[in-house]
């Protein structure tokens, strides 16, 4: 659907599932892409969970199938929309290896960075990334994302600053 000079972005095929269902079941690629905790994932769950969004009917959203050399290598995607802001967050994992560090993410983010600015019209694409995800910062960075800051509070640091942390009343 939407062509980008290595790779194509369509929807997910149920023939793609036996690929995913590797990329979701390999340990590396679950935590080089962040997020949720890896748990294993059996093919007929991903099965499941695909017929009963196919028989949904409608559309496939901002979901898209990364293709490349006619092959399914992975998967990116829009979400979190706030639709006021005008911003959304972006996924992306490409779970075949060979493809990787060869510009195919490149491709890839600025054929969707090109879809959610002028087809979607939004004002801000933002993501979250391993600090030690190096490729994955420069492929961002290729494609103009800047790190705008990271800011955290550990729980032993709230504890010694705030004298033991209580701050509710009981009773
Ligand atoms: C992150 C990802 C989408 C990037 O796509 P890609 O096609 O591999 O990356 P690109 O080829 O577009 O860009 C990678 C850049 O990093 C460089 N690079 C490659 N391997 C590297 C490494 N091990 N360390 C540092 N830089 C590296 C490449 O030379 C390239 O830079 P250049 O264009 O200036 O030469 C893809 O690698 C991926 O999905 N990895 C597994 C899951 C993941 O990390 N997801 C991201 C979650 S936030």
């Amino acid at each position: 659907m939407l062509k980008g000079e290595k790779v194509i972005l369509r929807a997910l095929k149920r023939e793609d599932l036996q690929r995913q269902w590797a990329f979701n079941n390999d340990l590396e690629i679950e935590v080089l892409g962040g997020g949720d905790p890896p748990e294993p994932q059996s093919l007929e769950r991903l099965e499941a969970e695909f017929d009963a969004s196919t028989q949904k009917g409608g559309r496939d959203g901002t979901s898209f199938a990364i293709e490349a050399d006619g092959k399914y290598i992975g998967g990116c995607a829009l979400f979190h929309f706030d639709q006021i802001a005008h911003t959304c967050e972006m996924g992306i994992g490409i779970g075949d290896r060979a493809y990787w560090g060869h510009g195919y993410g490149r491709d890839a983010i600025r054929v969707l960075l090109d879809y959610a600015f002028r087809l979607r019209n939004l004002q801000k694409v933002w993501l979250t990334v391993n600090s030690d995800n190096e490729r994955a910062i420069r492929s961002y960075e290729r494609c103009g994302f800047v790190e705008e800051g990271r800011m955290g509070v550990l729980r032993e640091e709230w504890e010694a600053r705030f004298a033991g942390g209580q701050v509710l009343e009981q009773g």
